[in-house]
């Protein structure tokens, strides 16, 4: 199996667990906002293993960027669909919602008052999963599909 291969799965395979996480810590951090829970240590640790998991998935897809054959710069490559979302749309997309994943956590963990950890991270990750669905649902290989599946 090639690098690129192997990443490919890797990636792949990865984006469940993201989307498995992500959605844990924010039904998780809803209840907590609205229910006026307790921040617990397991919504700390749902927290922190959803930025895990972007932060993999960021390293993962850096490399995978440098080895794809439809990451490519030139003249074709703003004019074909494929071309335009490897090398553009599905970094820059997934890179805002890795961000605000970082910012919601970050900001979470600063806050001082529960109410205010579960909202934060309410708030951020429900718009950074968001993005995340529509930017994988725009490569036209489906939420659930792909050249490696
Ligand atoms: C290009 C790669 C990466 C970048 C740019 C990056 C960026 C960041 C940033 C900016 C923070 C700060 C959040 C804060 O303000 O507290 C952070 C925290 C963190 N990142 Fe990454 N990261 C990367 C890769 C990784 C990888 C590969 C892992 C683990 C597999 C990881 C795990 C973490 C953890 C555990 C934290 C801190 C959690 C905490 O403060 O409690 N990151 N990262
Ligand atoms: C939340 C973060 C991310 C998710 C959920 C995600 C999800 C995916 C999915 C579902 C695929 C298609 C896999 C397949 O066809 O089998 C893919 C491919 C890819 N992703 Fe990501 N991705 C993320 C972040 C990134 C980032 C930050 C980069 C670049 C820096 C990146 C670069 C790539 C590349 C280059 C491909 C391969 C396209 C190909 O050669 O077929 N991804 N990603």
């Amino acid at each position: 199996m090639s690098p690129y291969s192997f990443l490919l799965h890797l990636h792949s395979g990865l984006r469940y667990i993201v989307l498995l996480l992500v959605l844990v810590a924010i039904i998780r951090a809803w209840a907590g906002w609205l229910g006026k829970q307790p921040f617990s240590e397991s919504n700390r640790k749902i927290n922190l293993f959803a930025l895990i998991s972007v932060h993999t998935q960021l390293i993962v897809g850096l490399v995978l960027y440098f080895l794809s054959p439809f990451v490519q710069f030139n003249a074709e490559t703003m004019k074909t669909h494929d071309t335009r979302y490897w090398t553009v749309e599905h970094l820059t997309g997934m890179l805002i919602a890795i961000i605000l994943i970082t910012i919601g956590y970050s900001k979470s963990k600063r806050a001082s008052t529960p109410e205010a950890k579960h909202k934060t991270v309410a708030i951020f990750f429900t718009i950074a999963l968001a993005i995340v669905v529509v930017i994988i649902l725009a490569s036209g290989r489906g939420l659930a599909g792909g050249a490696a599946s």
